[in-house]
């Protein structure tokens, strides 16, 4: 554990704690392909120093590192234990440390720094300009900050989904039921039940309510410069047809090659 870690995230989801090992069919890690690709452009373009070394904050299984790990040296963080063992199963040559990324403070900077889809976790304003100050404090001069709200309050769309694949001897599916926030509100809330079926047949239900943040691409811009990064929003290209309208923010962190 590394300073700041302290306390716990409130979360308590079972998705990441007794039901970690379940995460990798809910969502296979071929799956992260090509936004992983799109990713590693957008560091590319944007990055005024050579992109070598990624943090990845609320890393998860490590699906995206995955990946970004082929041309970046990456250290993934996240605040539940029997995540990051699941990321390390996947990436072993990868550094794991665990920490909320609201607060942990590694005393090193970063080329690249990614939130991805963890970030909505961050359910309030406070949480969300201190996830963003945790990027800013581990971003280079000239490095690139990025963060991948699932929805922004302009496009939010209530709705359900169902997934799930099968793995070696057991299965997974899910209904994720995604309820309309109250109006004025910055949280929506998505109830998720997994169907967990072992290999004698047995099915378990487990259930989860994630509380998420859900805030305006105005307030996500003025967050991300007001922790000092020049802020951007660009359009997430992927071939899925419900990304379609979706952006990524980017806080550029001045400096870098060539400037004082
Ligand atoms: C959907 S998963 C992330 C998946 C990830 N994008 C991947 O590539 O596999 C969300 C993760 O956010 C983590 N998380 C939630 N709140 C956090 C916090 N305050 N600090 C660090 N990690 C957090 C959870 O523990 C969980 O592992």
């Amino acid at each position: 554990m590394v300073e700041g870690t302290e306390g716990a995230s409130g979360l308590a989801l079972r998705l990441y704690r007794d039901l970690a090992d379940w995460y990798p069919l809910l969502t296979p890690v071929e799956d992260y392909a090509e936004e992983a690709g799109f990713y590693r452009r957008l560091f590319e373009k944007h990055c005024r120093r050579p992109p070598r070394t990624l943090l990845d904050l609320g890393c998860g299984g490590g699906h995206n590192a995955a990946f970004l790990k082929a041309t970046l040296a990456c250290t993934l963080v996240d605040v539940e234990p029997a995540m990051l063992g699941i990321s390390r199963r996947l990436n072993p040559e990868c550094e794991h440390l665990q920490g909320d990324m609201r607060s942990v403070r590694l005393g090193r900077p970063f080329d690249c720094v990614l939130i991805h889809d963890a970030i909505a976790y961050m359910a309030s304003r406070g949480d969300l300009a201190a996830a963003i100050a945790t990027a800013f404090a581990h971003t280079a001069p000239g490095g690139v900050g990025m963060f991948q709200p699932d929805f922004v309050a302009e496009s939010f769309e209530p709705g359900i989904e169902a997934g799930g694949s099968d793995g070696a001897g057991r299965s997974l599916r899910y209904l994720e039921w995604r309820d309309a926030p109250t109006p004025g509100s910055e949280t929506y809330t998505t109830d998720m039940v997994y169907l967990l079926k072992s290999a004698d047949g047995t099915v378990e239900v487990a259930h989860d309510r994630h509380v998420m943040g859900l805030f305006a691409r105005a307030t996500w811009l003025e967050l991300i410069a007001a922790a000092g990064f020049d802020a951007l929003a660009v359009p997430f290209e992927h071939s899925a047809p419900n990304t379609a309208g979706h952006e990524v923010f980017l806080g550029l962190r001045p400096g870098g090659e060539g400037e004082a």
